[in-house]
């Protein structure tokens, strides 16, 4: 049985974009790709992502559309959804060691994490990672803060060694396509010279990242925790690249045995 790799993506600032990448690749690699996936809610105490895929569960039960859907969807993949296993932030570090030593650890554990790095469990659970991943939008203050955060996690946690994380990489976010690209490679360039890696794939801004199952469930799903992307809301969403680019990074084959 391979190791789990554990990602996160994480930002000292709030609404960049971190619950939606989990859930979208975690959807995205377990329904259509077969990648064997859990995630880890440390977001406490609201823990979004369970609540999400509780809300989701009674929306499929009351719904005889969707029902068919999931089962017809269970039966395609044979097995149950992904596991969303909600944690206390500061218990976060002892549950996961105890998961990944267990029969049913996945192949990749995503963790969800809260948007402050004022907090020492903060430092703790990235500690813990393989990889981290900072999704960042075009923004003068998102950037100085964004930079600053890869900054400390260079500094104190990879450069300290002693732990498990790799590397940190940034996530464009939210990309206008109206803004010039120049702009975007000026950014690029000036990162570099920071020593700190943009992903080739950036994500652009688009309704249908707000396409969720619990919000509109008579409609076509785009973020769901039950269902994967639909094939026509995943064309120009950059979703298919950004997951290709992350498994090669971190080393997980599609296909490859659980
Ligand atoms: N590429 C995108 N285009 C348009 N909207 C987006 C995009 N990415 C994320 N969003 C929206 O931005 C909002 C914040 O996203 P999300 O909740 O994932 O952020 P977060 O970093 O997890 O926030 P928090 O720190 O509060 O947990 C959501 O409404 C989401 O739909
Ligand atoms: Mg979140």
């Amino acid at each position: 049985m391979n190791d789990t790799i554990v990602v996160a993506f994480s930002n000292q600032k709030g609404g960049v974009g971190k619950s939606t990448f989990t859930v979208l690749l975690a959807s995205y690699l377990y329904y259509v790709k077969g990648v064997n996936v859990a995630i880890l809610d440390c977001d406490s105490p609201q823990h979004s992502l369970n609540t999400e895929r509780k809300r989701e569960l009674s929306d499929v039960e009351n719904s005889p559309h969707l029902s068919e859907m999931a089962g017809e969807l269970t039966a395609k993949c044979g097995r149950q959804p992904y596991a969303i296993v909600p944690v206390k932030l500061e218990e976060a570090v002892d549950y996961m060691k105890l998961y990944l030593e267990s029969e049913d650890r996945p192949r990749i554990l995503f963790l969800d994490l809260p948007g402050t790095m004022n907090n020492i469990h903060v430092v703790r659970v990235i500690s813990n990672c393989d990889y981290v991943f900072c999704p960042m939008a075009a923004d003068k203050y998102e950037i100085e803060s964004t930079i600053g955060y890869c900054n400390y996690i260079r500094e104190q946690i990879i450069t300290g060694g002693q732990n498990n994380l790799k590397e940190v990489y940034i996530l464009w976010n939210k990309i206008d396509a109206r803004e010039r690209t120049e702009l975007y490679h000026e950014y690029d360039d000036f990162l570099e010279l920071l020593n700190i890696e943009p992903l080739k794939t950036s994500i652009p801004s688009s309704v249908r990242f707000k396409k969720s199952l619990s919000v509109n469930p008579q409609k076509l799903v785009f973020r769901s925790t039950l269902f994967p992307p639909d094939k026509s809301l995943l064309r120009g969403s950059n979703i298919e690249q950004l997951a290709d680019e992350i498994t090669s990074i971190i080393g997980v084959k599609y296909g490859e045995e659980d």
